[in-house]
């Protein structure tokens, strides 16, 4: 049906208003994603639980997006090399989740360079990696990300990642993007989570309400203006964003 030719809402039998929070509205849907699409390993199954009972807190990523990342891990290394990704970079590492996801796309000696400020963190998160087998291919860069991400954009050459994936301090998305952006090479993806929410705003909050929704929304229209890059915002956890770098 197209929009004009939909009847007129009537006001006086408008279906009462939707107080659900997103995460509400969407938990249904997001479980019912996971049965079927994320069926998480043991390992993955409980690696959240006992990071929060160590005191991390419960901020990963959900399993439907874990596994979205990583098909998208795996088509960002193009048609060459028996695909996959070769070079990942994750600003957030938390307890390793979501890199461990990230590693399911990696090409044969592909590598994740990964994040994070918090040595709690990061120490729980090493040691999920030697659990998963992955130790050698993963780096954790301890420190704050936007003086690793400095270095590395100074020392690893141009347009060399594969696949950027953003899930750290909100209001530094607009500096990430631009330090990262001549690290992408054309056809690899810059990938960012919580671009329509998080615990405690959504995007449609409007201007003004709190500083992380409006950074967020700043880079939302950066990566979409630019014309370096195809990009798309899609609803799935907290909203996550795939931009594809040209060229390729
Ligand atoms: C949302 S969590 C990452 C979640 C992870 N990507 C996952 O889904 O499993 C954000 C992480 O960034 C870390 N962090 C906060 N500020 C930081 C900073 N300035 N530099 C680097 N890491 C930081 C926090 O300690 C936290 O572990």
């Amino acid at each position: 049906m197209s929009p004009t030719s939909r009847t007129k809402p009537d006001p006086d039998h408008a279906p009462p208003a939707d107080t659900r929070s997103f995460a509400e509205q969407w938990s249904g849907i997001s479980k019912y994603l996971a049965d079927v699409f994320a069926k998480p390993d043991p390992q993955l199954a409980t690696l959240m639980s006992r990071a929060i009972a160590e005191g991390i807190p419960d901020i990963a990523v959900s399993p439907e997006t874990g596994r979205f990342l990583s098909l998208l891990a795996r088509m960002a290394g193009g048609l060459g090399g028996g695909g996959g990704a070769r070079m990942i970079v994750e600003v957030g590492t938390l307890a390793g989740y979501s890199t461990i996801w990230l590693s399911r796309g990696l090409a044969p000696g592909g590598r994740i360079v990964t994040l994070e400020l918090n040595p709690k963190h990061a120490d729980f998160a090493q040691r999920e990696f030697a659990r998963a087998g992955i130790a050698a291919r993963v780096q954790i860069r301890r420190g704050p990300a936007l003086e690793s991400l400095t270095t590395m954009a100074r020392t690893m050459p141009p347009a060399s990642v594969d696949m950027v994936f953003l899930d750290c301090v909100k209001t530094e998305y607009p500096e990430y993007f631009r330090i990262v952006r001549p690290m992408i090479r054309a056809g690899g993806l810059l990938v960012a989570d919580n671009i329509l929410s998080s615990g405690t705003w959504r995007i449609d909050d409007g201007p003004g309400t709190s500083p992380d929704r409006d950074a967020v929304d700043e880079f939302n229209h950066l990566v979409a203006a630019d014309p370096a890059f195809e990009s798309i915002g899609v609803p799935i956890g907290n909203g996550i964003l795939v931009a594809r770098r040209l060229g390729a």
